[in-house]
């Protein structure tokens, strides 16, 4: 061999390693055209049977080459290059893309909020950073009466700082909305507000930061035969056509009369006291309520209700957890379920 026959050949091997290049694999081509038993190992080999004026220049073409090859080799291992007809089985089924859905407690609102609308409410979303004052004052609370502390309540401010509206907090229940809407609107008044609502309380069956939905109807001649209406029209829609359920004289100090609504969800269910989970609050809007919005109690009358989102669709349905908070734990392979 000399000088010429070794330039050939290895520009030979550069031309097949061109067409390999299409077909196999990064590895594969390290292996075939600079592995122990390349034929480019071979053929330095050679170098030392050349006649001894040859060999620096057949040492310095085989660097080249060699060079050469590895550039392209870092370049297609970049790319990442799979040869372009590499095992490709276009019956094998797709890879599926894992699709999420809005969460349970969305889901619920917009089921609410899609039976009121077909009965004419509107629907509205108050403050949740909220005045003392619509929260309690408007709605009829004594100044220091035990009833502030039932709603648990998280204070912003720690005492008074407007001389009308008292001291900001977190809304502990979406009935703060209904004062707001008498100043906003005049009657014919039937607003939905669904909005989050804060407690100091923490539970199995109850939750720091949780959902409401108050409704708010005011007319001339409204009465409690509307509201009972209301009731039975909402229980049978969300929770089924032949729900039991009942409603029970309770206190509140901005509704009176004043209800609870409980369901009969039978005794097996967790989230039920002895069968009866109380889904929420209900009554007639207390005159003085109604006076703090500007509304003549002796014209005008109405009705209001205000019930929780999450505990009450997580009772029904046959769901029965054992402990509310894992709604809010963002836990994939509980909320998937829904
Ligand atoms: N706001 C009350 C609560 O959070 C529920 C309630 C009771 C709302 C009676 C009302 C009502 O509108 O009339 O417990």
């Amino acid at each position: 061999m000399n000088l010429e026959e070794f330039k050939q050949k290895l520009s030979n091997i550069f031309s097949t390693f061109k067409k390999d290049k299409e077909v196999l694999s990064v590895d594969e081509l390290k292996i075939k055209y600079l592995g122990r038993k390349s034929e480019f190992v071979s053929m330095l080999r050679l170098i030392g049977t050349l006649p001894i004026s040859e060999r620096k220049e057949a040492g310095k073409i085989a660097n080249e080459f060699k060079n050469k090859i590895e550039k392209l080799l870092e370049k297609l291992e970049s790319e990442n290059n799979q040869p372009k007809n590499y095992n490709l089985d276009v019956t094998l089924p797709g890879k599926k893309v894992p699709v999420g859905h809005m969460h349970i407690t969305t889901q619920t609102i917009r089921e609410v909020a899609d039976i009121f609308k077909k009965l004419g409410f509107y629907q509205v979303r108050y403050p949740e950073v909220e005045w003392d004052y619509y929260a309690f004052t408007a709605l009829n609370f004594p100044e220091d009466h035990p009833a502030r502390d039932e709603w648990e309540t998280f204070f912003i401010d720690s005492k008074p700082i407007n001389s009308k509206y008292g001291a900001r907090i977190l809304t502990p229940h979406t009935s703060s909305g209904q004062v707001r809407e008498m100043e906003k609107r005049k009657p014919p008044i039937r607003m939905i507000n669904i909005s989050r609502v804060y407690r100091r309380q923490m539970s199995v069956r109850h939750l720091m930061n949780f959902y409401q939905f108050e409704g708010l109807v005011i007319d001339k001649n409204i009465n409690i035969g509307h509201l009972k209406g209301i009731l039975d029209f909402f229980v049978k829609k969300f929770i089924g056509p032949d729900t039991k359920y009942r409603i029970r004289p309770y206190h509140f100090p901005f509704t009176e009369p004043s209800f609870e609504v409980d369901v009969w969800l039978g005794k097996e269910n967790k989230m039920a006291k002895d069968g009866w989970l109380e889904i929420g609050g209900a009554g007639m809007v207390h005159p003085n309520v109604l006076r703090a919005g500007g509304i003549d109690p002796n014209e005008y009358s109405g009705y209001a209700f205000g019930w929780g989102i999450e505990r009450n669709k997580l009772s029904i349905g046959g769901i029965n957890l054992e402990d509310i908070r894992i709604l809010y734990q963002t836990d994939i392979r509980f909320l998937e379920q829904f």
